[in-house]
């Protein structure tokens, strides 16, 4: 994290000088070889001029042609600080007259411009001119073939000045540049540092949302993101805080009376009453056991339980029979008369068969537990229409107060005057298992204004 802003200023920086830097290199050849081009154009004159100049002390000794230059005339011709120069005079009839045999030979038509091009001279680069020129005062026969050489060092050194002074400024124009946008991604990414360093400045314990005042666009959706994730984030917190503290809480009590009754049974000598005591321990340790089982419901069944999901088709019908069979023996044992009421076809949810099953375990337990016996207790799966059906559990038993419907569905919240034991966790654990269906639950009296009609409405699998 520390390294990725810079890592993106430097790209940034590569992007931008990556292709100047080609394109500067592209430019300085190009400019380069133009440069050659004029600096040549400019220094072959000179040379033809020279070649012009020997070819005028070429004399004619009859019909024959003598080169006639005198040291001193030949000093002043070739006298030159950067370049050496060469030269070779040959007659029609390929004698040599004068000059550098060792030059190498040329050919060039009689008629025409002088030829210049690029060649070798005793392992020097030289630029060449050669003509055939007249000798005599008229322009006609006979003619000699001057050959003028030079070195290339003034027009290299004139191509490179050229070459500085058109790229020279556009080096300066890309270092100039590379400086803005240095300092200008660093301002622009001077927002981000700031995040950063308000988010690693943070306490773990702060799930507050991170300022987005002042976050550029760009990253405001992913801020956005980050603060909903905290939100959940505390959200979950608060529950865990929340269910280690009540489960603390009830936890202590029946421990307390559990080691109560054990040190109380330590004591006693008879025989009988150690057994009766036991017996005692016994149901506490029940009542804790099913404590801690749906404690651990609960924590399973907590809100972000989502992902743990795993939602697959089934019949809510056939579902809800099944486990009402189930509870027939239990049932029975209170003489409660447990009926099933369902359709003919199946009612397909997406549900987790777990949690399903959990959902109606704690229901129909309910209902067999708070009622009389000799008490009425009906199962009810039914379709209400396209979207939706429906899961009913009634009881004829004591009708629950209006101003109790809500909070019955709290953690821990039971009834006052209720002999049954029990936790106070099951209708908590069914309203988070219906939420994570996607259900909703409500609460009614039975249709004769006796009991209580528990129903789930389960979204239907769509076809
Ligand atoms: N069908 C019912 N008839 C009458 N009272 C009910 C019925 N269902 C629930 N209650 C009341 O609502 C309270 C909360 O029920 P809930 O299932 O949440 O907890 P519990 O049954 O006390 O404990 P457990 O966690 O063991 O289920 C019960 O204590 C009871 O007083
Ligand atoms: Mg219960």
């Amino acid at each position: 994290m520390r390294r990725s802003e810079p890592r993106l200023q430097r790209k940034l920086l590569a992007w931008l000088l990556g292709p100047l830097a080609i394109l500067l290199v592209l430019d300085t050849a190009a400019a380069y070889w133009n440069s050659l081009r004029f600096a040549n154009l400019a220094y072959d004159r000179a040379l033809h001029e020279i070649g012009r100049e020997i070819a005028l002390h070429v004399k004619l000794d009859g019909a024959r042609p003598r080169l006639e230059l005198s040291e001193a005339a030949a000093n002043i011709l070739f006298v030159d600080q950067e370049d050496q120069i060469f030269y070779r005079v040959v007659g029609e009839d390929g004698t040599d007259l004068g000059g550098d045999a060792q030059l190498p030979e040329a050919r060039v038509g009689k008629a025409g411009k002088p030829n210049f091009y690029g060649d070798t001279v005793r392992g020097e680069q030289v630029r060449m001119m050669v003509a055939w020129m007249p000798v005599g005062p008229d322009a006609g026969p006979p003619l000699v073939r001057v050959q003028v050489a030079e070195s290339l060092n003034k027009r290299e050194r004139l191509a490179w000045e050229m070459v500085a002074n058109v790229v020279l400024p556009q080096l300066l124009l890309i270092i100039m540049a590379t400086a803005v946008v240095w300092f200008g991604v660093s301002r622009g990414l001077e927002p981000l540092q700031r995040l950063r360093r308000a988010v690693s400045d943070r306490s773990h314990l702060d799930l507050s949302p991170i300022d987005i005042h002042d976050v550029p666009g760009e990253v405001r959706p992913l801020v956005d993101e980050v603060n909903e994730l905290m939100a959940r984030l505390e959200r979950t917190f608060d529950f865990q805080n929340r269910f280690v503290a009540d489960a603390a809480h009830q936890l202590k009590t029946p421990v307390s009376g559990l080691k109560a009754q054990i040190e109380l049974a330590l004591r006693e000598t008879d025989l009988h009453r150690v057994r009766h005591s036991l017996a005692q321990l016994y149901i506490s340790a029940d009542r804790l056991s099913r404590l801690v089982r749906q404690l651990l419901s609960l924590a399973r069944n907590e809100p972000g339980a989502l992902d743990s999901m795993q939602l697959q088709p089934l019949d809510l019908n056939a579902h809800a029979l099944e486990v009402s069979m189930e509870w027939v023996p239990q049932a029975i044992k209170r003489n409660i008369d447990l009926g099933f009421e369902g359709v003919d076809h199946p009612l397909m949810i997406d549900a987790d068969q777990d949690r399903l099953r959990e959902l109606v375990n704690n229901l129909i337990d309910n209902a067999i537990r708070y009622s009389q016996p000799g008490g009425r207790v009906t199962v009810q799966a039914s379709r209400i229409d396209d979207a939706q059906c429906r899961l009913a559990i009634s009881d004829d038993g004591l009708r629950i107060p209006v101003e109790e419907r809500a909070r019955i569905f709290e953690r821990f919240h039971r009834l006052l005057g209720t002999q049954e034991d029990g936790s106070g966790l099951g209708l908590a654990i069914v309203s988070e298992i219906a939420t994570l269906h996607g259900a909703r639950i409500t609460l009614e009296e039975d249709i004769d204004g006796v009991g209580n009609t528990f129903s789930v409405f389960f979204p239907l699998r769509a076809a």
